[in-house]
């Protein structure tokens, strides 16, 4: 495909917005992605013609024949970030030019057009302008959900010759409703999420639907999230459903899983990783065993361990249930580095420190 000028978007405002009552109200307790704006991006694409169509208008159903790719072969892929309101009233994004990367990666490895970078982010910051007023006041924030789905009308296999590429936005609170100070994780043993070659590096929709049945178990065994191992050997903890996991040593070091393909590349964890660094703290990007896990909680070797990604932020894990027993790491509760990257991390993304690493991105 040569490269075509990006489109040029045209807008019209929703005519009947939710008004302002109405609107406040569904922001007091928004929870996570049951609320949505008054608008939405879309931008079309075809073979012949490239990006074309930019668009933002009303939020409103999309209307697809059954026929669709999508429906059959889940030719699709999406992001997420959020937007904040720092204390001088502007929207804040964090690092989107890595969603846009991320974003063309994912879609190099499903067959799908790459969008560029630049028309990412631009879409990003025109939904955020038209439908400010809709970012939460306090610990809130406006999660965007940029995805692209296949939308050719065709029963054969083979990538789609059209897509539709869109954003939308949804007001949140905290991803987790549990009372728990610390998460409990589930770790699958029959399930595996991603495999060697598969699409685990990938943030398709196709990785989630896989997930779902050993979430549904995590669920059915009292836990927030499924911690998923390698499929090849079932050892080596990868990371969980949503949110990628860093282990805290009593030597003062950290540990994530390194990426290697079957991990979803983590923008809060490269942060975190960024930070951690910063601090002086030896960081290794290597494999941790469900065994050394286990071994570890128990003489008290490891001292916390965390969640993160966009949704989550940053949230201990202090329960570990397996089908050859439950353990706890430290006491349970949310420990002192945790706790303190993510007051670190949080302030960067809230415009309410400095931003030494350049990842904040006001919305012109
Ligand atoms: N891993 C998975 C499977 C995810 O869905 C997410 C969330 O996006 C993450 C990790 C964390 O990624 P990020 O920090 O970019 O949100
Ligand atoms: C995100 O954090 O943006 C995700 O996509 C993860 C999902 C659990 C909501």
């Amino acid at each position: 495909m040569p490269h075509l000028p990006s489109p040029a978007f045209t807008i019209v405002p929703h005519p009947e917005p939710v008004p302002d009552a109405q609107r406040a109200d569904r922001l007091v307790d928004p929870g996570f992605g049951r609320v949505f704006t008054d608008h939405m991006v879309t931008i079309q694409y075809s073979a012949g013609r490239g990006w074309h169509d930019a668009a933002v208008g009303r939020r409103a159903p999309i209307t697809l024949d059954p026929a669709c790719a999508v429906f059959h072969y889940a030719q699709e892929i999406f992001e997420g970030l959020k937007a904040y309101r720092d204390d001088d009233g502007r929207a804040l994004l964090f690092r989107p030019m890595e969603n846009a990367r991320r974003f063309r990666q994912s879609a190099e490895r499903l067959a799908m057009p790459l969008l560029p970078e630049s028309l990412f982010v631009e879409a990003l910051e025109r939904l955020v302008r038209i439908d400010a007023a809709w970012i939460p006041e306090g610990d809130g924030s406006l999660y965007l959900r940029p995805f692209m789905i296949a939308t050719e009308t065709f029963l054969g296999v083979k990538p789609s010759s059209t897509y539709l590429f869109s954003v939308i936005a949804s007001p949140v609170g905290s991803y987790f409703r549990s009372a728990r100070s610390a998460l409990a994780v589930w770790v699958s043993q029959d399930y595996s999420r991603a495999g060697p070659g598969g699409t685990g590096a990938a943030k398709c929709g196709g990785n989630y639907a896989a997930s779902l049945l050993a979430q549904a178990e995590a669920i059915a065994h009292g836990c927030d999230q499924v911690a998923f191992l390698d499929a090849a050997e079932r050892r080596w903890v990868e990371e969980l459903g949503g949110m990628n996991i860093f282990f805290v040593f009593n030597d003062g070091a950290i540990r994530t899983p390194a990426v290697g393909g079957t991990i979803l590349r983590g923008i809060t964890r490269s942060a975190i990783l960024t930070l951690a660094r910063a601090r002086g703290l030896e960081v290794r990007e290597e494999p941790y065993a469900l065994e050394a896990w286990r071994e570890d909680a128990r003489s008290g070797r490891l001292r916390e361990v965390f969640a993160c990604g966009t949704a989550a932020v940053v949230a201990a894990i202090g329960q570990v249930r397996t089908p050859q027993g439950d353990f706890i790491v430290g006491d349970g509760q949310e420990g002192p580095l945790t706790g303190s990257l993510r007051a670190e991390l949080t302030d960067i993304q809230r415009g309410r420190s400095g931003d030494p690493h350049g990842w904040t991105h006001p919305v012109p």
